[in-house]
């Protein structure tokens, strides 16, 4: 089984990094392979204005044309199984690498064909005090827009990181982690993949197929 961790923060060795590190090591013990992209070493430009008119990005047929980090990335995504998203929370939401990645990943590639339905999601949101369900709010709906499969596992993992230890310092955080990494692994080995559909149609698409109806 392979997992990827996106790690959002700008500080490579912040929380988030640390944090991530931990989930990793917990997902090893798992007997997972695991691959940690901390964005702030991946070459990442946000949206702009390319393309015009009609052929702008929200409106684009093709993925996108930039030639940065971000198709590699997309790509590790489909060889994983498990894709856990941690991000800090900056302004009361994302962080904005991951901000980026998200909108990038989602308009640039993933909405065409939706290539990680099916996976198990897991999402990781570090902040200091303020509005981290919001963030975690904001990753859950990008999974499940995504098709992916988003297992319940008991609180979710909201980290009031420490920022002298740069870890998590409450136990009950801890457990959280743990429980998570517990349900992904084990939701993963007890799904008959082959019974689940791979043929999701395009939602863009459908509700042309309904318009061209009307
Ligand atoms: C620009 C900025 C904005 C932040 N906004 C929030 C916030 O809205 N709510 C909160 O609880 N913490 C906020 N924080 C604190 C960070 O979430 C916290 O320090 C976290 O550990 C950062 O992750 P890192 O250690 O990986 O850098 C903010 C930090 C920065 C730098």
């Amino acid at each position: 089984m392979k997992a990827v961790i996106i790690s959002g923060s700008e500080r490579r060795f912040g929380i988030t990094s640390a944090v991530s590190q931990r989930t990793s090591s917990l997902l090893k013990t798992y007997g997972v392979e695991t691959i940690i992209v901390h964005l702030n070493e991946i070459d990442l430009s946000p949206c702009n204005g390319c393309g015009n008119g009609n052929s702008d990005c929200n409106y684009r047929t093709e993925p996108c044309e930039k030639n940065d980090g971000l198709p590699a990335i997309i790509d590790l995504m489909i060889k994983a199984h498990i894709i856990i998203y941690a991000t800090p929370v900056h302004a009361f939401g994302v962080c904005h690498l991951m901000q980026i990645f998200l909108e990038r990943a989602g308009v640039g590639y993933l909405r065409f064909e939706r290539p990680l339905a099916n996976k198990i999601g897991g999402c990781v949101v570090i902040g200091r005090k303020y509005h981290l369900g919001h963030a975690h709010d904001q990753i859950v709906n990008n999974m499940l827009l995504n098709r992916m499969i988003v297992p319940g596992a008991g609180f979710p993992v909201l980290i009031h990181g420490d920022e002298n230890i740069k870890d998590i310092k409450d136990i009950e955080e801890e457990v959280a982690l743990e429980q998570m990494v517990n349900r992904l692994v084990n939701i993963h080995d007890s799904i008959d993949f082959q019974k689940l559909s791979q043929n999701w149609e395009n939602e863009r698409k459908l509700k042309m197929i309904k318009e061209n109806i009307k």
